[in-house]
């Protein structure tokens, strides 16, 4: 097992880059399934899940040809090998349920992909993808397996377009039905869909590809259906969780860090918050420069929401943030009922957190009288004390990375392969700034989740499904 060595107490100063975000090159690639033109990507992170997606994608018939170094990636799939996405992928990310709307758009033959997976941050169903994709004429059914479920989908006469209003603006689910509609017949309307930058650039991505997507202000999207595809060139946005968790790692510990690739446009809510808390920032034309700026004040309400509202993703860096800021704040998660699963080790550490399920806030979210513990108070400042923590995924851990530069002693952190799924070169990006850290392999006392472990029957009696 890999873990990471912290030893905390020293302010955060320098320049870093944010990669390409992970929630934006994945759907890409996914994307590009659609057509058998090759597509060359610029900016492209070299994280856990773009290998994941990258695999998941050769199996199906994706030529890759990847470096690393200058983060390019070319790819082409001129025909599909297969429509039956392996169970290995299940758990793996969230991206196996996207194939369907990809892969439905691209074939007329039986589809079946295992159940998503990602982080433990509640039930995360994929209801609304499945009705959408019903909408369009897909029929889709799950099938309980032994060990993890799979759906099988199929649209034998095509996709034809539809009116699609989503109960709540659901990132997958839009996705999903965008990659449906792409080449489905007419026009598509979803309503009530997700904004986030990451879907705006899987849009600018298809209307280079050939799609014709038009997008209003009132949530609503248009895609009229097309087969006739181009190569293309696309730049993957940055990462604006990354830019974000590098800027609340630098004013909490004091320090000074310059996030070259932070974009403006995509973290006005997020810079709003910092400004509030007192923390300082400074807009250049290449990135964003974050620096503490004397003591900071509690005393905020903070809402989660979908884009363009205060990312979930942006929520547990910030609670570290708040364990340092003066008097009592306010967070209200509305996106997941399950993603305050950090909070204990905060408080083992020294940080005064308190758990309710009510909402504590204006916006009346979907788990009100739920009985999920979703809203939080944070007291501040505490000291914080090293400990040794084990990760329970993406987000928690890099709070807890920030904790442990916060924190007087050395800690341990355990579970860096969740880290390793979202952040690029994280303990080179961390020691680059002036932390003092080392990666080092221990006795594994715990197995690795990523990706799923064959099971060998399971795939023999779906292979006997799709025959
Ligand atoms: N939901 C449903 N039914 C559905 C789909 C979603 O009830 O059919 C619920 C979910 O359970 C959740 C809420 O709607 O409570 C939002 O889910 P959404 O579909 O928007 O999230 P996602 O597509 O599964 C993406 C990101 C997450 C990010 C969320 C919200 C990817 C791969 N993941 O997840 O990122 O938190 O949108 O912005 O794009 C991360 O990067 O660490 C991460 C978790």
């Amino acid at each position: 097992m890999e873990v990471l060595k912290i030893q905390g107490g020293i302010p955060l100063k320098g320049h870093v880059r944010a990669a390409g975000a992970k929630n934006a090159i994945t759907k890409l690639l996914v994307a590009s399934l659609l057509s058998d033109k090759p597509c060359h990507f610029y900016n492209v992170p070299s994280i856990g899940d773009v290998e994941v997606t990258v695999s998941l994608c050769q199996e199906i018939g994706m030529q890759v040809s990847w470096d690393r170094e200058k983060g390019e990636m070319h790819v082409v799939t001129k025909e599909l090998k297969t429509s039956y996405i392996p169970q290995r992928f299940s758990g793996s990310n969230r991206i196996p349920i996207l194939m369907m709307g990809a892969l439905l758009g691209r074939t007329d033959e039986d589809i079946i992909v295992p159940v998503a997976g990602g982080c433990d941050l509640g039930q995360r169903p994929v209801d609304f993808h499945i009705s959408a994709l019903e909408s369009l004429g897909a029929s889709v059914e799950y099938r309980p397996m032994k060990r993890q479920g799979a759906y099988f989908a199929r649209a034998h006469n095509g996709l034809q377009g539809n009116q699609i209003t989503l109960p709540f603006p659901s990132v997958g689910a839009t996705e999903n039905t965008i990659l449906a509609s792409v080449t489905a017949r007419g026009t598509t309307v979803i309503r009530n869909a997700a904004m986030e930058p990451e879907i705006i650039d899987l849009i600018l991505f298809l209307q280079k590809l050939g799609a014709n997507i038009t997008v209003d202000v009132d949530r609503t999207i248009r895609i009229q259906g097309t087969r006739r595809f181009y190569e293309v060139q696309h730049t993957v946005l940055s990462d604006r969780i990354e830019a974000a968790s590098w800027g609340m790692a630098a004013i909490c510990t004091k320090g000074r860090v310059f996030v070259e690739g932070a974009q403006h446009l995509h973290m006005i809510t997020f810079l709003n918050k910092i400004r509030e808390v007192g923390g300082a920032f400074d807009v250049r034309h290449n990135g964003i420069e974050f620096f503490y700026d004397g003591p900071l004040e509690g005393g905020l309400h903070v809402e989660t929401d979908v884009h363009p509202g205060f990312m979930t993703d942006w929520q547990q860096p910030f609670v570290v943030l708040l364990t340092q800021a003066a008097g009592s704040s306010v967070i209200h998660e509305t996106v997941y009922e399950k993603r305050f699963g950090y909070a204990e080790t905060l408080q083992e550490m020294g940080a005064d957190i308190t758990l309710f399920k009510q909402c504590l806030g204006g916006k009346c979210c979907r788990y009100a009288s739920k009985n999920y513990a979703h809203s939080m108070i944070v007291k501040g400042p505490s000291p914080l004390t090293a400990r040794e923590i084990s990760v329970p995924d993406l987000r928690a851990g890099f709070a807890y990375v920030m904790a442990a530069c916060l924190a007087s002693g050395q800690s341990v952190i355990s579970g860096v392969q969740f880290l390793d799924r979202g952040y690029e070169n994280l303990a080179g990006k961390l020691a680059g700034l002036g932390v003092q850290i080392e990666r080092s392999t221990v006795k594994d006392p715990v197995p690795v989740m990523l990706p799923m472990a064959v099971d060998e029957e399971e795939e023999v009696k779906l292979e006997e499904c799709l025959a």
